[in-house]
């Protein structure tokens, strides 16, 4: 998969790792929608989780990264939308599986819990990872509820 657009959003829990994400992708020739937040101060991250999941969702960007610090709130948000796969990663293995195995459009990376250069490997190995297919995608197929 030729990664040319990515949305990503985070709350104050992830915004500490946000920038440096932005600049990876940025010199990967990759383009980015930030939905924020762009500060510390605390929000509630709904409100920023749901626009990068809409936007993925709606095929305008290839992928998404959501960040929050535990992770299970960025991720439980996202996959409210039926067309979103978001999956909550803490090493890169998990970050490969998800996207060879379950066609994750989205990573949650739970910033808190991780440090940022393990984020920034994720990252790469997300971006850089096909769907393997096969029998994957029959069970990839059976997610969604609608
Ligand atoms: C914010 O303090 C924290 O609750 C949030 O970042 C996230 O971990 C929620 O799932």
């Amino acid at each position: 998969m030729n990664i040319k657009k990515i949305a990503i959003g985070c709350d104050h829990g992830g915004f500490a790792y946000k920038d440096a994400i932005i600049e990876l992708l940025v010199n990967q020739d990759i383009e980015v929608f930030d939905f924020g937040t762009d500060s510390d101060a605390s929000v509630d991250y709904p409100d920023f989780i749901h626009p990068v999941a809409e936007n993925v969702e709606n095929e305008n960007t290839d992928l998404g990264i959501i960040l929050c610090g535990s992770g299970n709130g960025a991720a439980m948000s996202a996959n409210k939308h039926q067309g979103i796969r978001a999956a909550l990663c803490w090493t890169e293995e998990l970050a490969a599986l998800a996207r060879q195995h379950n066609n994750a459009n989205i990573i949650s990376i739970p910033a808190r819990f991780v440090s940022k250069e393990l984020a920034l490997e994720m990252v790469k190995t997300f971006i850089s990872t096909d769907f393997e297919g096969g029998r994957h995608e029959r069970r990839v197929e059976k997610i969604s509820c609608i």
